[in-house]
């Protein structure tokens, strides 16, 4: 087991579920970290307030590969406002545990989610309390990479 890694990190990280784009999608959210350069992007159908299908592209480490994928896994099928609770912490015991070092990424995770989710609710005119997505926007610094995806 590399790294510490679990057989359902490794199985996520080899064998991703949800991976590609959607196109013209209901809502699509990017984000990345700045100090590691991953970046992850989520696209969402959304039907009748249901999250009918999810993918996720991601650039970046194992972890985050693995992340997305379960990500994306827990919230298809769910109603949006469902999937705006999905948090790094949920995604990290489904996937049973990460390293320390490596919990960032399933923060990016989370985080794409909730992006995309916003994006959905902007591009639709859906009100909603912007507390919920306090800090998406100030944690990130795209830099260049964002380009490259
Ligand atoms: Fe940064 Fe994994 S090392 S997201």
């Amino acid at each position: 087991m590399a790294m510490g890694y679990s057989d359902k990190v490794m199985d996520h990280f080899i064998n991703p579920r949800n991976v590609g784009e959607i196109e013209n999608p209901d809502g699509v959210g990017e984000v990345g970290n700045a100090k590691c350069g991953d970046i992850m992007k989520v696209y969402l159908r959304v039907e009748d307030g249901i999250l009918i299908d999810v993918k996720f592209k991601t650039f970046g480490c194992a972890s985050a590969i693995a992340t997305s994928s379960m990500a994306t896994e827990l919230i298809k099928g769910k109603p949006v406002a469902d999937a705006l609770e999905l948090t790094n912490r949920a995604v990290v015991e489904a996937l049973d545990g990460l390293p320390a070092v490596k919990m960032h990424c399933s923060v990016l995770a989370e985080e794409a989610v909730r992006s995309a989710i916003k994006n959905y609710y902007d591009t639709h005119g859906i009100a909603y309390n912007p507390a919920l997505f306090a800090g998406l926007d100030e944690e990130h610094d795209h830099g260049d990479l964002a380009e490259e995806v």
